[in-house]
């Protein structure tokens, strides 16, 4: 159903064309949080219309979302019948995301009903349609919903998976609506073209994310640029796939915590092979994202080193090797202690150098590592690290002479086609 490519962006003038988005809300009382996504897309530059369902004017005027849009609400077939609206916005959309998506709504979609404009819009619409459910959680667990959601999705509509946490009242669980900016970033991505499917449920995938400290003394440590956002990225769309994620995270700039995902912080290079060793024997896929120190100082101090008194020792530190935690985990897989069809993912940034390009180092790494994909990006001139982008190529044994190329993108877009790649693998294997 639904097209994977959003619009194509230039006119003949060269001028780029604003996507046109319809933001669906319908009746819960997340339904506040739909007027932050209207902004968050409005500052994307797209148009945005708005369609509510009756019952979620109950919640939010018309008038906020007409304000917020620059554009006419309304929630009946029955309004601008001249234009046939109820047609139109449907076949005209780029992209729907409705945000809340109640049990109510899911099931009339399911059903195929047009009891008002939101449903109509959606049965005409070819475009991606996203859903952001929420709803208490016995509704979500309850199996209407979940037949209803597996009709959508096996319909190629994206039903995102909730947060778990605070509902309305005084209970918690699965049903929260993802927050807006979340919401965003998941649309943005299916709009580029990327699927986000649910098809690792039961699947645990364990995540390395970050830069590892490797203490000097208690108040300095050898880190390094990572921010974290590619194994963010990878661990918010491995738990949209239905995955159970643990992300062991190092060091990282503030990083809203990818829903679904568990998180254990670490510092060092050793704690995060620490972490790695205990999780890695039960998980279906290990994929290695962070930046560890190759070394450490040998002998950290444990009061600060004063200049003047401490000068020789930290003018010349003496370091001892981290242990590899990629290697080590192939090497456990190929002993048997974790098991065989475990699938193994590892990174390279690589800057080249006077003999080598980068990619002749990647491929390198590749055989040295013995994992089964290894992600390589070029990071020369600072490229890379910290940027909201990515690009790269994938490298694995039977294509490291003609590495498959990532589509640039952010790198939500570049994570999801790191997760197709493994997704085949594990087709491969199975
Ligand atoms: N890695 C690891 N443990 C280390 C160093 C790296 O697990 N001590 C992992 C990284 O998480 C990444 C991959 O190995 O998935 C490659 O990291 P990189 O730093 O590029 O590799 P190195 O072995 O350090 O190679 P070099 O410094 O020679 O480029």
């Amino acid at each position: 159903m639904s097209k994977s490519v959003g619009r194509n962006n230039s006119t003949t003038s060269g001028q780029s064309e604003a996507l046109r988005l319809i933001v669906g809300v319908s009746g819960g009382i997340a339904a506040y949080k739909a007027c932050h996504l209207v902004r968050l897309f409005k500052e994307d530059g797209a148009e945005v219309r708005v369609i509510p369902t009756p019952n979620a004017l109950q919640f939010v005027g018309a008038a906020t979302f007409e304000a917020l849009s620059g554009n006419p609400v309304s929630t009946t077939v029955f309004s601008n019948i001249d234009t046939v609206q109820h047609v139109r916005l449907g076949q005209e959309a780029d992209g729907i995301i409705i945000a809340p998506a109640t049990a109510d709504l899911i099931a009339r979609l399911a059903a195929g009903r047009v009891d008002d404009l939101l449903s109509a819009t959606v049965l005409v619409a070819t475009c991606p349609i996203i859903l952001a459910p929420a709803m208490h959680t016995e509704m979500w667990l309850n199996p209407a919903t979940v037949e209803n959601i597996a009709t959508l999705r096996r319909r190629g509509i994206t039903v995102l998976e909730p947060a778990s946490g605070r509902l309305t009242g005084v209970d918690s669980g699965p049903g929260r609506l993802l927050e807006p900016a979340q919401i965003a970033a998941l649309s943005r991505t299916v709009l580029a073209g990327q699927k986000i499917v649910h098809n690792w449920a039961g699947k645990q995938v364990l995540i390395t994310a970050g830069g590892t400290q490797e203490d000097i003394d208690p108040v300095r440590f050898i880190g390094n640029r990572s921010s974290g956002k590619q194994g963010f990225a990878l661990a918010e769309l491995a738990a949209q796939r239905g995955a159970q994620v643990n992300l062991v995270v190092g060091d990282t700039d503030e990083l809203p915590t990818p829903a679904g995902a568990h998180i254990t912080k670490v510092r060092s290079a050793r704690e995060m092979a620490a972490a790695v060793a205990d999780l890695a024997p039960q998980a279906d896929i290990v994929i290695m994202a962070a930046a560890v120190a190759d070394f450490r100082p040998a002998n950290p101090a444990a009061a600060k080193l004063k200049k003047g008194q401490h000068d020789e020792s930290l003018a010349q530190l003496e370091m001892v090797e981290n242990p590899d935690i990629l290697s080590t985990t192939v090497k456990r897989r190929s002993v048997g202690e974790i098991p065989a069809e475990t699938v193994i993912v590892g990174f390279a940034a690589e800057t080249g150098d006077a003999q080598h390009s980068p990619l002749e180092l990647a491929q390198a790494k590749l055989h040295r590592k013995g994992c089964d994909l290894l992600i390589y990006n070029d990071v020369s001139a600072g490229k890379t690290f910290g940027a909201p982008t990515n690009e790269g190529w994938i490298l694995s044994e039977k294509d490291s002479v003609s590495p498959r190329e990532l589509q640039f993108g952010s790198k939500q877009v570049v994570a999801a086609q790191i997760l197709a790649a493994i997704d085949e693998l594990l087709k491969e294997i199975a």
